[in-house]
């Protein structure tokens, strides 16, 4: 991502109504995993649909660096894979700001002996790596991290071995780097998850012809190479929950989202917002490939104040920024509790939509990893911060539908790290948006 495209100042007016129908962009988290999956592959991988945003051309410019043969046209990728044999790159490959891109890349390079450097931008090299790197030396990687953080440095060459490990945190990006690290490895490697977080890589991983035996939370997978095939990617649930939001905020809103995610280790927020009062219906139920997706039907709501209890988190992680904009609107107060990853995402994601509502008038109280936001409303427009992070942006650009007065988010452009369609589609649904 180029900073001085983060530079923009997105503002939304109060109102809508948000109508229509909309598709929206590739699940990130899927599309990451088709492309390195496609590259560790043997023969032509075909990925139909997937996210095509800075976040994305990260991770395929860094596979292609890496002897992976990618061609990226009209909304579909076409990847001459490798087979597992990778060229080492001269260069640090740089992720940019994708934490995906990076641990998983990590994980899939260990399993492979390839000699590399992994970096990325200020955010990314501010987040916690230790959590990937420690398992990964404990299989046998020749790998080091400057004080756990980016830049890692694999040595070429290592063996790896499978093993048995208990995530210490509910990580989708450690477990998915641990199996793709396994692939590579001698004897089957098993990971249990503390709580069931994104299952998208041991969907996709026998797909492609990967061994996999799962059980509960815990997933054991046994080496081998994997074997191209054409993945088609589901819209991205984490994106459509902004749009969703925008729905349930503004009023007379009636919004189908057409062909989204709906893995249910990813839609941990429609029983909270059912809970809040929501009305969100699911039609035309179907699977791509392992992946089932529905189209959603959304309309304006009077939200009441929720519960939501730690061992939920995992499942809504990334929709937290937007949960808490609606808390802030909802009748009552709500209690989040067990936010503490969040503090290691893009930004501070607590410190971050603190500011953010506060400077919307509304105070939200932190004690450890619990929030407590009073509801009742948000206060005021005005400007706010997205602290260089795409989903903090979203989420403050959406409170704008429902604010007395305007709400302008600064530097709004690193949203174009996971959904450079934001804007205008929210513009299509019947938004007033403009960039000032
Ligand atoms: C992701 C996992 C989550 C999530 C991130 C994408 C993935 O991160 O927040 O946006 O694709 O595996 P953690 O695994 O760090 O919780």
């Amino acid at each position: 991502m180029n900073p001085a495209t983060g530079a923009t100042v997105l503002r939304v007016a109060p109102g809508g109504p948000l109508s229509g129908t909309l598709t929206l962009p590739g699940d990130k988290s899927i599309s990451h995993r088709a492309l390195i999956c496609g590259a560790l592959a043997e023969g032509e991988t075909v990925v139909r649909g997937p996210l095509d945003a800075a976040d994305t051309r990260a991770t395929a410019d860094a596979l292609a660096k890496l002897g992976a043969q990618i061609e990226w046209r009209d909304g579909t990728v076409r990847i001459e894979g490798t087979g597992g044999r990778f060229v080492a790159p001269p260069e640090p490959l740089d992720l940019g700001n994708s934490g995906t891109g990076l641990r998983l890349l990590c994980g899939a390079l260990a399993g492979c002996g390839v000699g590399v450097t992994l970096t990325g931008d200020a955010s990314l090299r501010r987040r916690p790596m230790a959590r990937i790197t420690e398992p990964l030396a404990a299989m046998g990687a020749a790998i080091s991290s400057t004080e756990g953080h980016a830049p890692l440095v694999l040595g070429a060459g290592a063996c790896l071995h499978g093993m048995d490990y208990h995530l210490p945190v509910a990580s989708a990006q450690v477990k998915s780097a641990l199996l793709l690290a396994g692939l590579g490895a001698k004897g089957p490697t098993r990971i249990e998850d503390p709580f069931q977080t994104r299952d998208h890589t041991e969907r996709m991983l026998p797909v492609f012809g990967a061994r996999i035996e799962r059980d509960g939370t815990s997933t054991q997978l046994w080496p081998g190479v994997l074997d191209a095939v054409d993945v088609d990617v589901p819209g991205d649930f984490s994106s459509a929950v902004f749009f969703m939001a925008g729905a349930l905020l503004a009023p007379g809103s009636h919004l189908i989202l057409e062909g989204v995610g709906v893995n249910p280790t990813r839609t941990g927020l429609l029983p909270v917002l059912e809970r809040m009062g929501a009305r969100i219906a699911l039609h035309n139920r179907r699977d791509y490939g392992a992946e089932p997706v529905a189209d959603m039907h959304v309309e304006s709501a009077s939200l009441q104040g929720v519960r939501v209890a730690a061992h939920e988190i995992p499942a809504l992680i990334d929709e937290l920024p937007m949960l808490m904009v609606l808390a802030a609107v909802a009748e009552g107060p709500s209690v989040i509790e067990g936010t503490g990853e969040l503090r290691h995402k893009e930004s501070d994601r607590i410190a971050a939509m603190q500011e953010g509502l506060a400077a919307l008038g509304v105070d939200m109280q932190v004690a450890g990893d619990t929030l407590h936001i009073a509801g009742g409303g948000l206060k005021r427009g005005g400007r706010a911060a997205s602290a260089g992070d795409h989903r903090v942006a979203m989420a403050l650009a959406i409170a704008g539908l429902a604010t007395p007065s305007p709400v302008s988010v600064d530097d709004a452009g690193w949203i174009a790290t996971s959904f450079p369609e934001f804007s205008s589609l929210l513009q299509a649904a019947g938004a007033e948006v403009g960039n000032i």
